[in-house]
């Protein structure tokens, strides 16, 4: 039998280029002769659709006259993890069984690290603990305010999770969340967003041809660092 595809995750704030390092990476690859799929979260499946219905404030439900609420937290998060389960199981495997390396434009670490915001951080872990764990993570790490700069000038409607606030909580949730991950033997490597995009590409790829190249087991110090602060 083939031996399973690696499957990498590309993650970061809004704004910090998380879709343009996943395109780019998967040129790159492709360009090497792998065979490569990049696939996102939340998804084009029927649970992703929801939410980006609810994400773009079209989702309402009117709870009394004149008084509008989208789904609540809970609710959310566990379309989060219903979309990643379905996208698991219909899109990921299934490419990684026939030898193809996955590229995921977010997965659960996002929900690790914006629904605890509001929730709590066991429980979303929980939910999320029967999906497999990535061959390596990259985080792409820029500023909020950088991150909240880049969002104005892609776009001309703000989603949930835009404001400068928010960015900064969900930029240090982030940050703690990947600490505890890399205790517990995670693969993760953070990357400085904030550089041109061909020097973030130019470590992107650096680190995944590290991926690549191992077969045995990784040592944390190869494949992670953090940063100062
Ligand atoms: P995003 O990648 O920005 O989608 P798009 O580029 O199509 O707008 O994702 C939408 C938002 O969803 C983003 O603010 C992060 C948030 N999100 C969560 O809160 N939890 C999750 O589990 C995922 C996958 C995304």
């Amino acid at each position: 039998m083939q031996r399973r595809a690696k499957f990498f995750v590309i993650e970061g704030l809004d704004g910090s280029g998380v879709t343009t390092q996943a395109e780019r990476l998967k040129n790159w690859l492709d360009k090497r002769g792998y065979e490569v799929s990049l696939t996102k979260e939340p998804t084009d499946g029927p649970v992703g659709a929801l939410i980006r219905l609810h994400l773009a404030r079209r989702l309402f439900f009117e709870k009394a006259k004149d008084s509008f609420a989208p789904l609540d937290d809970y609710t959310l998060a566990l379309l989060f993890a219903a979309d990643r389960m379905d996208h698991l199981n219909n899109v990921i495997l299934p490419r990684l069984d026939s030898g193809i390396i996955v590229i995921s434009d977010r997965y659960y670490l996002s929900s690790l690290a914006y629904q605890s915001l509001k929730l709590d951080l066991g429980w979303i872990k929980q939910m999320n603990s029967n999906c497999m764990r990535p061959d390596l993570t990259l985080f792409i790490d820029v500023p909020a305010q950088i991150s909240k700069k880049r969002i104005e000038r892609q776009r001309w409607h703000v989603e949930l999770y835009e404001d400068i606030e928010i960015l900064e909580r969900v930029q240090q949730s982030y940050l703690k969340i990947i600490r505890e991950l890399l205790l517990e033997g995670e693969k993760i490597k953070i990357i400085n967003g904030n550089q041109p995009v061909q020097k973030v590409h130019s470590e992107v790829t650096n680190a995944i041809k590290k991926a690549l190249s191992k077969t045995g087991v990784r040592s944390l110090e190869q494949l992670t660092y953090l940063p100062d602060s």
